[in-house]
């Protein structure tokens, strides 16, 4: 079995915190969600790997070399533009050959990997193995329609009106049958050739369509609550150590996790918190569930529950909560406007005013 990498796409797709990068290269837990899914197909025992890259193939192929440090053997796929998923398949054709291939949309992160999802492929080998997720807003994605017996019957891509919110995750497996069905398509509304529609053609056409409901899945859908949620999930197992200088007046407590030549001094960390590899910290508090990733400066500030970004710099900042702060981000305090109340109060006026 081979795997297939979406990691293609244009900066017009992206939200800000992206647009000036590939958004599979977004860090959980200071580490690129793209990787996370490349472990995940080592992990279920795979190899072969093709991605798929558009605009950002620089930054892609920087980030996965040849793949060996991922226990993989990587081959680049260059989609001239976002033509759809279906499409990175048919220009994927050669690389697959013959192999049933698992697709992997390089921005998913699911937890627990695939390594299950793969084992249940082997059963039964149907022609297309999928995976769902309950959502609260199904707009934003596939969706499926399964009947009494749980079988899928219809699927659809962005619904106005879902017919349920079972959305599609964006792992599949296929067999070769899949390029009949891609080889039939023609662009959707959004101009795209949808994976979606081709699985419908494999179940319109009679092949065996099976489907395995998650719970532990989320996207970059621009929703910063759930990359927060996400981030916390995995801080949850990090291994603590300290690679960088911690000085005597820095109180660590719990686990944290102090990246190759950051340094922390005169602050308090309390974990789980990942203090990237060149980051300074002074006179500062890292609350629990924080990613600092490297090259960033915290100093004099306060933050938690937060990511922030390679080369970031927060100074004198007092509690930031909650926040995605973006590559080479400044956060400084605003200076300080002299107050002053101009008033004409007429007799006997009860004011109140903040100061
Ligand atoms: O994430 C799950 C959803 O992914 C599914 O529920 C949908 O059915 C499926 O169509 C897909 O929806 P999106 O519209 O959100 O996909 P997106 O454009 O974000 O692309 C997913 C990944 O594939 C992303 O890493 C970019 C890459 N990609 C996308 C397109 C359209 C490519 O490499 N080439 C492409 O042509």
């Amino acid at each position: 079995m081979k795997a297939l990498v979406l990691s293609g796409g244009s900066g017009s797709r992206l939200r800000p915190i992206t647009h000036t990068s590939a958004k599979q290269l977004l860090p959980v837990a200071n580490k690129p969600v793209l990787y996370y899914g490349l472990e995940a197909i080592r992990d279920a025992g795979i190899t072969e790997v093709g991605i798929v890259v558009g605009d950002t193939a620089p930054a892609i192929q920087e980030a996965v070399g040849d793949g060996s440090a991922f226990g993989l053997n990587a081959t680049y796929i260059t989609q001239d533009a976002p033509r759809g998923l279906a499409h990175a398949v048919l220009i994927a054709r050669d690389f697959v050959g013959d192999d049933d291939f698992v697709m992997y949309l390089g921005d998913n992160f699911i937890v627990g990997g695939i390594s299950e999802l793969v084992e249940e492929f082997a059963v039964g080998r149907p022609d297309a193995q999928i995976m769902l997720t309950h959502v609260p807003d199904p707009r934003q994605f596939g969706v499926a329609e399964l009947d009494a017996l749980g079988e899928v019957v219809r699927l659809e891509e962005k619904p106005r009106q879902p017919k349920s919110d079972l959305a599609l995750v964006g792992v599949y497996i296929f067999t070769p049958a899949v390029h009949d069905a891609v080889r039939q398509l023609v662009p959707s509304w959004r101009g795209e050739l949808e994976i979606t529609e081709a699985i419908q053609w494999l179940i319109d056409n009679g092949r065996k369509v099976r489907s395995t409901t998650i719970t532990g899945y989320w996207k970059d859908t621009g929703n910063v609550v759930d990359m927060l949620e996400v981030n916390r999930m995995v801080l949850e197992s990090l291994q603590p150590a300290q690679h960088g200088t911690v000085d005597a007046s820095t109180e660590i407590i719990g686990r944290v996790l102090v990246e190759h030549d950051a340094e922390v001094s005169g602050s308090r960390i309390v974990g789980p918190v990942i203090i990237g590899a060149g980051t300074r910290v002074s006179g500062s508090y890292i609350g629990p569930f924080t990613s600092i990733a490297g090259d960033c400066t915290i100093a004099d500030s306060e933050i938690e529950y937060s990511i922030v970004l390679g080369g970031a710099s927060i100074r004198g900042v007092r509690r930031i909560e909650a926040s995605l702060i973006g590559h080479d981000v400044e956060v400084t305090p605003a200076p300080k406007v002299p107050k002053a109340h101009r008033l004409v109060l007429g007799d006997h006026s009860k004011v109140q005013i903040s100061s």
